[in-house]
């Protein structure tokens, strides 16, 4: 095996495959990056200027790397056999039917592409897991690897999850809090290959090695404590509704306790995004395989309280509308699971919408990133009416004539709007509901409207 690594493949250009390649190419000159895909469609973004990801700064790294050391194809076997190091970063699903259906993650894509490397490697391979997999998924990688491999060829197995944000990703791919990286045994020595790697940017002390085994459950438990971290203050926040305290205030008194800290402390709708609620429930389903019941029954209610949440919060914009929702427009100002994104993969906006429209309202829907049609689609996978739905260019044309507003992403520029001019242009009594602890209840309430916000007195 070469005393350094020179090509470096990853399968998956998704939302983790194409930034993480982007920086890791730009931080390391002499190594080639090939990210690999069988989504002809997304290999093509990739190689265009228009990227299927948005991220700040990810165009210029990408513009600078692409055909000097970062390739984008489709060509998963070409790809294989040239790389000494293979990175997995392929979807990983929460399973939607059979055993552990709803919980436990569906490992088919990651299946794939290891028997596929097993099939046509013809040299050595450092396989390293990028996919966030249920704790002892290397143990069934390294079993198909040994079960197809070609007669000499050896596979070491590594786990290295992947931490970014969406919306932060290049920053904290630039700047990790850390790096983990996990082996067993005889991969030992394959940890120092991609510490090499990590080490052309990341600080020595950052770079923890681990057993694999730990790596793997490391980026599970990560994920569950912050998911957990806003179910508590969720929780919170309607203590602070019930007993009239401010979620803002309490968030502040309990996180400047440097124990607890104030990042994640911030009530909302309800968390979302790819990962959050897939990655707890694999956490539950793991401990219900493990025979953990109360375990797995203790980070089943991280879940419930969010879904508690986001139904808490469209329930009072039901119940607080004078007459109910039937035939009254109401405008949803964003969309996206959170700000500085464009995804809205499990947008805790969708759930809200699906409630509304089963009250009889008309939804006018506005998000300055996500596609119009991404809307539609989350809606439809919902169960909704879209004959319901319209799809605005603006704020204030989402806003023009409607009953209430409701704010479902703290996207800043919703701060900016002339919310007295918007007042203007809606149907009295003018209300807005904010999810997101964004605007200021005394100005809202002095230009007229009727205003509650989540974990504040009415
Ligand atoms: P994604 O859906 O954006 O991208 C996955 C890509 O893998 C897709 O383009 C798909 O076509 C491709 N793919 C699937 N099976 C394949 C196969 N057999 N061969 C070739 N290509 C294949 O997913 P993502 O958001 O990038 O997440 C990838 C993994 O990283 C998941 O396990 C996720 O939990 C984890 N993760 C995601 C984030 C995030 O912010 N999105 C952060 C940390 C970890
Ligand atoms: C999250 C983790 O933060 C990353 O470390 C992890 O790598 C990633 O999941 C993953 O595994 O995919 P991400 O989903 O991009 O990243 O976004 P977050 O910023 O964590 O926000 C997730 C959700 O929690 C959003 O809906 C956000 O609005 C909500 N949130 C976040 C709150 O409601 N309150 C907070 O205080 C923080």
């Amino acid at each position: 095996f070469p005393p350094k690594v020179t090509h470096i493949c990853c399968i998956g250009a998704g939302y983790v495959g194409g930034p993480t390649s982007a920086v890791m190419a730009a931080q390391c000159p002499d190594i080639r990056f090939t990210v690999a895909d069988t989504d002809s469609a997304r290999i093509a973004a990739w190689n265009s200027s228009n990227l299927p990801v948005y991220e700040k700064g990810l165009d210029d790294l990408v513009k600078m790397q692409r055909s000097v050391n970062l390739f984008f194809t489709t060509d998963v076997d070409s790809a294989i056999r040239q790389a000494e190091m293979i990175l997995i970063a392929v979807n990983t699903p929460t399973k939607t039917r059979g055993v552990g259906s709803g919980k436990a993650a569906d490992l088919r894509n990651v299946e794939m592409c290891v028997r596929r490397i097993a099939t046509v490697a013809e040299t050595d391979k450092v396989v390293v897991e990028r996919s966030t997999v249920p704790c002892g998924t290397g143990q069934m990688v390294a079993g198909i690897l040994d079960e197809f491999a070609k007669p000499g060829v050896q596979f070491h197995v590594l786990s290295n999850p992947e931490f970014m944000s969406e919306g932060s990703a290049i920053a904290n791919l630039l700047h990790p809090d850390r790096v983990i990286i996990g082996a067993h045994g005889t991969s030992q020595w394959a940890q120092g290959l991609l510490r090499a790697v990590y080490e052309q940017w990341v600080p020595r002390d950052r770079i923890l090695t681990m057993d694999l085994w730990s790596a793997e459950l490391s980026k599970l438990a990560a994920n569950a404590m912050l998911a957990q971290r806003i179910s508590s203050i969720n929780a919170i926040s309607a203590v602070c509704e019930a007993a009239g305290a401010s979620v803002k205030s309490v968030a502040d008194g309990v996180g400047s306790d440097r124990r607890i800290g104030r990042d994640f402390l911030d009530a909302s709708v309800g968390f979302g995004g790819s990962c959050f609620h897939k990655d707890v429930a694999s956490l539950v389903w793991l401990s219900q395989s493990l025979n953990l019941p109360e375990v797995a029954e203790y980070w089943s209610q991280v879940l419930a309280m969010n879904s508690f949440q986001i139904s808490r919060f469209a329930r009072t914009v039901s119940q607080t509308v004078v007459g109910g929702l039937e035939d009254k427009r109401i405008a949803c100002l964003g969309f996206a699971y959170k700000s500085g994104t464009g995804d809205s993969r499990n947008t805790p906006a969708a759930e809200v919408c699906r409630y509304l429209l089963d009250e009889g309202a008309h939804l006018a829907v506005y998000d300055p990133k996500v596609p119009d049609q991404h809307i539609r689609d989350r809606m439809e996978e919902l169960g909704c009416d879209l004959s319901q739905v319209s799809v605005c260019a603006s704020a204030e044309e989402a806003a023009d004539g409607a009953q209430a507003v409701v704010v479902l992403t703290a996207w800043k520029q919703f701060l900016a709007l002339d919310w007295e001019i918007v007042y203007g242009s809606m149907a009295k009594p003018a209300y807005v509901f904010d999810g997101q602890l964004m605007l200021e209840p005394e100005t809202m309430r002095r230009l007229g409207y009727h205003f509650y916000q989540i974990g504040h007195p009415r």
